[in-house]
């Protein structure tokens, strides 16, 4: 039977590269649900719902949540799923400092949660699905056999986030995405609805001195002792 698998834990710790990895070795689907975020967040950005002191237009966001539709299709090239927000590929658009700077805030909204949760709820019903976000083992699937919590020293997730965005040719400082990340762990740990959290049953990795080779291989023994495999 597939099993369900949630990856929670703080910003740019590497959650999406290990659960990417591990589906595609499992044969799982991997939904990337901080992925789901962003794409409400670019469409609130495109769609003048940022207002100019940089707060979010919630009353304006309500009524067309609506016309928010996320989707996620496999790319051959880098053999990893690329987001669609409304039919379009936004799969790079979505990763910008700026998109950066208003999820959190657009997260934290309880209506955009229900929304996006109910549609993670729905892409895995089946099982057989590796997730990863913020509140995968806590609020989505808290049922789940298998749940993950990972972290790392803020300076240590800043390099990697700096490193990714830099080979991506993004003129990016260290020192803005190192505020960046620490203001999201901030909110994304003291929103009302389902908070970043522990769950009480996950298995914790530190992966501050991890090689990606070796939080991968970890995750694969975590997999095979869960089920037997
Ligand atoms: O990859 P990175 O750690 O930068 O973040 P992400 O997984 O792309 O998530 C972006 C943002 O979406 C987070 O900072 C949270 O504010 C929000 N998020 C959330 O609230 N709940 C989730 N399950 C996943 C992401």
């Amino acid at each position: 039977m597939p099993i369900t698998i949630a990856i929670d834990g703080h910003s740019s710790c590497g959650k999406s590269t290990m659960a990417k990895d591990l589906a595609r070795q499992i044969g799982y689907i991997y939904i990337d649900s901080g992925a789901m975020y962003r794409c409400c967040t670019l469409f609130c950005i495109e769609q003048g719902l940022i207002r100019e002191d940089g707060t979010v237009d919630v009353e304006a966001l309500e009524p067309r949540m609506g016309e928010i539709n996320v989707s996620f299709r496999f790319n051959p090239e880098t053999g990893r799923p690329d987001a669609y927000l409304n039919g379009e590929n936004v799969e790079s658009r979505i990763r910008t400092m700026e998109v950066s700077s208003y999820v959190s805030p657009v997260a934290a909204i309880p209506f955009v949660r229900k929304a996006m949760t109910a549609q993670q709820q729905l892409m895995g019903q089946k099982g057989g699905i590796v997730m990863d976000g913020r509140d995968i083992g806590t609020a989505v699937f808290p049922n789940a056999e298998m749940k993950v919590f990972v972290t790392a020293s803020p300076e240590v997730r800043a390099q990697r986030r700096y490193d990714e965005l830099r080979a991506k040719g993004d003129d990016v400082s260290f020192d803005e995405i190192l505020k960046n990340l620490q203001e999201r762990d901030r909110i994304d740990s003291t929103r009302e609805v389902a908070p970043l959290r522990q769950a009480p049953d996950a298995l914790v990795l530190d992966n501050s001195h991890l090689t990606i080779e070796e939080q991968k291989q970890w995750l694969l023994d975590r997999f095979k002792e869960k089920t037997g495999e």
